[in-house]
């Protein structure tokens, strides 16, 4: 198995697959699914997971305080690993400042040291900043000439840019730090790989820390250490977590989405010519794209019922992001791109306790992230046949590779 099999459970490929007509949509047969219920039981290699599509029950399962969201010692994950290896991928300094994986009263002691660093003032002083940074890669994409690769230009140095100034991280390490998060995320990286990835990256960020913890600045790194009692593993922790989270998924939705709406020309030309849609746009974009495509999971701790059937202690759950976020008794003509479409509650940043703690950060890269790429490319197109873009169905959070563009 791969280091993602080990922690990620394990659904048909048929329902995790993208639809074969259409990058953009959940594969046909979970839409199917979707159409008989909210919650479904699957038994695959023997293995039972209880798949979640319906909004109402998606929300009930993230509100739930029964539902642990530590996938690294769950009843699963400890019945595949043995303890020794377990020690060896997932040793005590490398658990310390996931709070990803941790339940309450852990994960809000975390969660309320962050919150006070990713404060109103640190968002808004960051906003002009996100301007420049959109601008200056606008510029020498601009400069060099068309063609060009949106993601290399564009979708990854704009949230890599603003994450490495938010902690502190200098911007030169990206292809150490980009090329090392790119295998964490590969759902085929083995486990010997992925324990000398993470151990890499662990020294990687420890050593970042320990500089923040002589000399500190005005970073939201070096605002844990002046401020709090983390200790060097917990920061190390802390910063990989926002790291990998601040990038890649964020890069994904500015190219992905750049691709949506290349291939929805109708939506594409609202939004140049009404560019106060934006904001909405990004929400609609997040809603039908929903890069976070494997889902998001929780074991059960104790029995619990929830959308009518029973879930029992140690059980898995899955939340089927895109399912949930194209759930038809929630979103009038669902599988539509339609960025004028009245706001809803989507579920792209997750739901209850864990909801993404960067959304408002990435919602500003995302809104001027787009504007000025509409504003700038008026005429921007894709430079190769859409069938030809390679998408990132080997990754666990989907997108595009690269996105081939002229103008
Ligand atoms: C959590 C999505 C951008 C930091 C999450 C979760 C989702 C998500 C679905 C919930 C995971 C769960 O319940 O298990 C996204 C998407 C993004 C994005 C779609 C971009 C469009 C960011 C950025 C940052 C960030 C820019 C950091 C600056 C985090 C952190 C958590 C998280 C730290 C864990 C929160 C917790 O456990 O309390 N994100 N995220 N994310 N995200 Fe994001």
């Amino acid at each position: 198995r791969s280091a993602q099999a080990l922690i990620r459970p394990q659904l048909p490929a048929e329902l995790t697959e993208k639809s074969a007509g259409c990058p953009f949509d959940p594969a046909g047969a979970l839409t199917e699914l979707s159409g008989h219920g909210g919650i479904h039981r699957i038994e695959h290699k023997g293995e039972t997971v209880w798949l979640v599509t319906g909004h109402e029950e998606a929300r009930a399962v993230l509100a739930e305080p029964t539902m642990s969201a530590d996938r690294i010692n769950s009843p699963r994950a400890r019945a595949l690993i043995s303890p020794e290896l377990h020690a060896e991928m997932f040793p005590p300094e490398r658990q310390a400042g996931s709070f990803v994986f941790m339940d309450a009263p852990e994960h809000t002691r975390y969660r309320k040291l962050l919150t006070g660093q990713f404060t109103v003032r640190r968002m808004r002083d960051l906003t002009p900043r996100i301007h420049e940074i959109v601008t200056d890669r606008l510029d020498a994409m601009i400069e060099k000439g068309p063609p060009a690769d949106l993601v290399h230009d564009f979708a990854l140095p704009v949230p890599s840019l603003v994450i490495c100034e938010l902690l502190g991280v200098d911007y030169g390490d990206r292809e150490e730090f980009q090329t090392r998060t790119a295998k964490l995320l590969n759902l085929t990286t083995t486990v010997d790989e992925q324990i000398k990835n993470t151990t890499e990256q662990r020294l990687f960020m420890r050593s970042l820390v320990r500089e923040k913890q002589l000399n500190p600045g005005d970073d939201l790194l070096s605002g844990l250490v002046n401020d709090t009692d983390l200790d060097t593993d917990e920061l190390t922790g802390i910063a990989n977590l926002l790291l990998v989270a601040g990038h890649e998924t964020t890069a994904n939705m500015l190219a992905l989405g750049t691709f949506a709406l290349l291939e929805h020309p109708e939506e594409f030309a609202k939004l140049r010519e009404h560019p106060e849609l934006t904001e909405n746009a990004v929400e609609e974009l997040l809603r039908y794209l929903s890069i976070i495509s494997m889902g998001v999971s929780r074991h059960a701790k104790e029995d619990v019922t929830i959308g009518g059937v029973t879930i029992r202690a140690g059980e898995t759950v899955v939340v089927s992001v895109p399912s949930v976020n194209r759930d038809a008794k929630e979103y009038a003509d669902p599988h539509a791109l339609l960025v004028d479409r009245p706001r809803g509650h989507h579920v792209a940043f997750g739901h209850g306790i864990h909801q993404c703690l960067g959304q408002q950060l990435a919602r500003v890269e995302m809104t001027v992230g787009f504007t000025e790429l509409l504003r700038r490319l008026p005429t921007l197109e894709l430079a190769v046949p859409a069938d030809e873009v390679p998408l990132r169905t080997d990754m666990s959070i989907y997108g595009v590779h690269a996105l081939p563009v002229t103008w």
